[in-house]
């Protein structure tokens, strides 16, 4: 079989495997793993083949798994990947300003990625912070209790 992933995320992912009483048991860690080391931030169907071989699943199965999870990019995103919560809490308290606010910070819209590939923003449902809406997640990071003022501030920070 060619080389599909690189080494040193092969071996992140036989690590999180020992952690796990079967190996598909290990499959959303692998896959995370198989994101985080993508260059493009996702998950290719060459990495869900590979991951599928190592864990004794279908590819199939790991595409439908991660199809249901917004936390796996099945596209290239940017470097910042901005996810909105826009279920009910956080829409309450304001998501859709803060949703149109960084469409006009980044001169985007929902689904899209800035031209220098810095950012993507996408919204999505609840990410279990509801006590601190509005809230964002940018990579592996929350953002909470979110005012137009504070977005700007955030996404000036970000290099
Ligand atoms: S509704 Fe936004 S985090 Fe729960």
């Amino acid at each position: 079989m060619a080389v599909m992933l690189k080494d040193t995320t092969l071996e992140k992912i036989r690590r999180a495997m020992k952690c796990y009483p079967d190996k598909r048991s290990a499959c959303m860690s692998a896959l995370r793993i198989a994101q985080l080391d993508d260059p493009e931030n996702r998950l290719t169907e060459q990495a869900f083949r590979h991951i599928a071989d190592l864990l004794d699943m279908t590819p199939v199965s790991l595409h439908e798994m991660a199809k249901f999870y917004t936390m796996y990019n099945l596209e290239p995103v940017g470097k910042y990947h901005i996810q909105v919560c826009a279920n009910i809490s956080c829409s309450l308290l304001g998501a859709e300003h803060i949703i149109r606010h960084i469409e006009r910070i980044l001169n985007i819209k929902v689904g899209e990625t800035t031209q220098d590939n810095k950012f993507t923003l996408s919204t999505v449902e609840c990410l279990g912070s509801c006590g601190t809406a509005p809230m964002m997640q940018i990579n592996q990071e929350y953002y909470e209790d979110l005012t137009e003022d504070k977005v700007g501030s955030i996404l000036d920070s970000l290099e």
